[in-house]
């Protein structure tokens, strides 16, 4: 779309940035785009003309979601396994290796269709951004060729040839990391931005993950951590230890976790920023305890949300029915669930042209069948995306 694009009569605009409240509120808004970007954010009584008009009808318009952890390169689905879950089984991301096998098997076009319907859907609830990790493929060629597929559809592309240890290699774990860090890693590297290991028993423990995650960081990745999901472990304060953008799910935390992410929150930690990414999708469909979302945030941690969206633990791709969850379930405010999984996820993702609706910034705006954000959580399950506006384009 060429020109300027108006979009006014906001009854509630959720900004992120200087307004009422964390939200940054302002009421009876407009937003002026020019070429992708937010240019004017004001009053929709002043707004300037433009050449493209979208009136939002008093309706709530906020930054599109950011949902910065997603799995969406593979094939088939564990829907059985899940009904098993509901009838009692436990969760032990055991059933990860079906899903490797039939990725392996599926064609370049059957894993290009999976993410693009899961791309597609999620837009249609509000995400501008996604990010997509490998994790299903497992070898050199079908981590190289997932992160290929995943960087067709996004610039957050995550390579976690580290998810589990393949059957193959079930008996020389040494070996299979020695392939991450080599060869994997090299094909891998060109389509992928961050890189990521699951630290769990059962998938790979401390030394290995602080192995292969310093491999990445020497080929220009960023870090990113699956930690602490099912039970406690070192994983959080790995992540710390080595500038994590981001450590996920914290299901299981001890105070010194705690205490470590909210350092890095306070600029007190060895690197940046660790953002907690929650992620109670996983908790819902697996029929686990929620992480403790006030501990973290009463302690100063910074919080994202995002879907975990995978054919195991977490099959939605619905980043309001995340927020519903962390609201109802977690006890996060309705504008912290906003939050995080807006601005928070920008954070996850260490961006500061996301995740906001102030001059400079993506134009990446939802506009909702609703006058307040508040309804996000407040009327779980319904439809109340009304129209996406991503890059400055209406979808
Ligand atoms: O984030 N925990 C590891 N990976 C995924 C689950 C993958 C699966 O069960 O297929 C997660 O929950
Ligand atoms: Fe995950």
């Amino acid at each position: 779309m060429s020109g300027s694009l108006l979009v006014d009569n906001i009854g509630e605009l959720v900004t992120n940035g200087a307004g009422e409240g964390p939200l940054g509120i302002r009421r009876n808004a407009a937003v002026l785009v020019e070429e992708g970007r937010v240019v004017w954010v004001g009053p929709s009584a002043y707004a300037p003309a433009a050449d493209h008009h979208v009136d939002a009808g008093g309706a709530a318009v906020l930054p599109g979601f950011v949902d910065s952890h997603a799995h969406l390169v593979f094939a088939g689905d564990r829907a059985a396994e899940f009904a098993a879950r509901m009838a009692g089984e436990p969760y032990t991301g055991g059933g990860i290796r079906t899903t490797v096998g039939a990725t392996r098997a599926a064609t370049d076009e059957e894993l290009r269709a999976t993410v693009r319907r899961l791309r597609g859907e999620a837009l249609r609830q509000g995400t501008t951004t996604m990010e997509i990790k490998s994790g299903y493929g497992l070898t050199v060629a079908d981590e190289a060729r997932s992160l290929r597929i995943a960087a067709e559809t996004s610039t957050e592309t995550t390579f976690l040839g580290a998810h589990v240890v393949p059957a193959e290699y079930a008996d020389r774990p040494d070996d299979y990391v020695g392939l991450v860090c080599g060869p994997m890693l090299a094909a891998a590297a060109p389509y992928a931005k961050w890189i990521d290991v699951f630290c769990e028993q059962g998938a790979f423990d401390v030394d290995h993950a602080r192995a292969i995650l310093a491999c990445g960081q020497a080929a220009g990745l960023g870090v990113r951590l699956h930690a602490n999901q099912l039970g406690p472990g070192p994983g959080v304060q790995l992540g710390v230890e080595l500038d994590a953008a981001s450590v996920d799910h914290c299901t299981h935390l001890s105070d010194a976790d705690v205490a470590a992410l909210a350092d890095t929150a306070r600029g007190d930690g060895p690197g940046t920023r660790t953002v907690a990414t929650l992620l109670p999708g996983a908790e819902f469909s697996t029929r686990s305890p929620y992480p403790d979302a006030r501990r973290l945030l009463d302690a100063g941690v910074t919080v994202a949300l995002a879907t975990d969206c995978n054919p195991g633990s977490s099959y939605t791709s619905s980043m309001p029915f995340c927020v519903a969850l962390a609201v109802r379930e977690m006890r996060m405010t309705p504008a912290e669930a906003i939050w995080a999984a807006t601005a928070g996820g920008a954070r996850a993702l260490r961006r500061d042209d996301i995740g906001v609706l102030t001059p400079g910034a993506r134009a990446d705006l939802v506009v909702l069948d609703a006058p307040s954000y508040l309804h996000l959580a407040y009327r779980p399950g319904v439809p109340l995306i009304r129209q996406v506006i991503r890059n400055g384009v209406p979808q």
